[in-house]
């Protein structure tokens, strides 16, 4: 069957991850297509980062398939996922401490680079070339996000902001189809959440997304489809404002502040 603009790229189907006797996911259903962000929200230890490991492939579900274009991922591993072209920026950035913010942007851009380990030893001219476009590119994703400033600096010495902009830089280099945050909009500022929230929107026109969020405004305002976990349950699923008036959704956050109290 020939694939369609409306298929999803991302297929999750059935998924359940057992940790022990803890059930972490519990046949898990989302799918994401192309041009449309899908929030991913719950309560603490409701299984968000569970699930994004999985796309991640760094858990294997222990039941359910992730497909992707509509073929299953089997045994993916996270250094496949470029060549998928799936793109994710961690909680903990994960930027090389002792590498300049443009090399670390370049790392992203690895999957577009032409020439492997054997012509950079034969054939030095062209390595030359593919270096000087992949410094380019690199260079115009810092500018996208206001950065560019930062390119010689080490990622350290950045603020926490420019540091999650290099992360975001780093992601899209590549030009992936599929991005995967996970909790993007933790430590910034209020400002600084308004500006990710109208960066995420503008990729909508390039790719699918899925957001990993605590931060309920940003999640409301950028999501076209919102699907809400607790205790690794799909309790309710759809746009943000069928997911405002769900008393279910209510009730498992108004639950979970509770269990926050209890300490008083
Ligand atoms: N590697 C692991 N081993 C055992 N239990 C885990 C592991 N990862 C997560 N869990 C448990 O699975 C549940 C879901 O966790 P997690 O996916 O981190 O939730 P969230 O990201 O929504 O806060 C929690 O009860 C957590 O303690
Ligand atoms: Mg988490």
């Amino acid at each position: 069957m020939p694939s369609t603009a409306l298929d999803p790229l991302l297929a999750v189907d059935g998924v359940t991850v057992r940790f022990g006797g803890l059930v972490a996911l519990s046949d898990v259903r989302l799918s994401i297509s192309p041009g449309t962000v899908v929030g991913l929200i719950g309560p603490n230890g409701a299984g968000k980062t569970t699930l994004f490991n999985v796309l991640s492939g760094i858990v294997s579900p222990n039941e359910g398939t992730v497909s992707w274009k509509g073929s299953p991922l089997r045994g993916h591993r996270p250094h496949h996922l470029a060549n998928l072209r799936i793109a994710r920026t961690l909680q903990g950035l994960n930027l090389f401490a002792n590498m300049p913010v443009l090399d670390n942007v370049i790392v992203g851009a690895d999957r577009l680079s032409k020439v492997g380990m054997a012509s950079m030893l034969t054939g030095l001219g062209r390595f030359q070339r593919d270096e000087r476009r992949l410094r380019q590119r690199a260079m115009k994703a810092l500018e996208e996000f206001g950065v560019a400033e930062f390119a010689h600096a080490l990622p350290g010495m950045l603020p926490l902001g420019a540091q999650k902009r290099v992360a975001l830089a780093r992601a899209l280099v590549a030009d992936p189809e599929l991005l995967l945050l996970d909790e993007p909009a933790s430590g910034l500022s209020a400002e600084e959440v308004r500006e990710l929230g109208e960066h995420i929107r503008s990729f909508r026109e390039r790719m699918g997304v899925l957001l990993v969020e605590h931060h309920m405004d940003l999640v409301m305002e950028v999501c076209d489809h919102i699907v809400v976990l607790n205790f690794g349950e799909v309790i309710a699923s759809g746009t943000p404002d069928e997911i405002r008036a769900d008393p279910a959704v209510t009730e498992a956050y108004l639950g979970a502040s509770a269990e926050g109290d209890n300490g008083e």
